[in-house]
């Protein structure tokens, strides 16, 4: 009888260490994951900060020249304009090795580091190293200026 007792005891204490630990291995991987989500939804992979709340305005639309482009580096924006009446934005961080991108001409986008370029029209690469295209950004032009859309 007492033999029996201990036996239902400890499965009582076995199943309630049990759940605790499937408890405690649940806010252990939540935690986890929410890092991991927050740092891909914080970052554009190469550490630099996260884009600004859409609405904000990105430039003056005489400031980027048709044909051209102009790089909001602190902005972490490329803006082009392949016509006068057709403005796209592109990631200013190169996806080969993360470097700034410096300049648009001749209908790309340079990175100086290594020598890549990126379509200014679709952000697809024109010339390695670099194997992935530019992120686009979402940009709108309203009136005299660019937006973040
Ligand atoms: S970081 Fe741009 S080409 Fe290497």
């Amino acid at each position: 009888m007492a033999e029996g007792s201990i036996s239902r005891r400890s499965l009582l204490v076995g199943g309630a260490v049990t759940v605790a630990a499937g408890i405690a291995g649940f806010f252990v991987a939540r935690d986890t994951w929410a890092h991991s989500t927050s740092t891909i939804a914080g970052a554009n992979g190469y550490g630099a900060p996260a884009p600004a709340a859409s609405g904000e305005v990105l430039s003056a639309l005489s400031q980027v020249p048709v044909g051209g482009g102009i790089v909001l580096a602190a902005k972490g924006v490329v803006l082009t304009r392949v016509a006068a009446d057709w403005v796209k934005g592109f990631s200013s961080i190169c996806t080969h090795e993360g470097c700034t991108l410096a300049s648009v001409s001749g209908g790309t986008i340079n990175c100086p580091c290594h020598g890549s370029q990126f379509s200014a029209a679709t952000g697809a690469v024109v010339h390695g190293p670099a194997t992935l295209p530019l992120p686009v950004i979402p940009v709108a032009v309203r009136g005299a200026d660019v937006y973040r859309d």
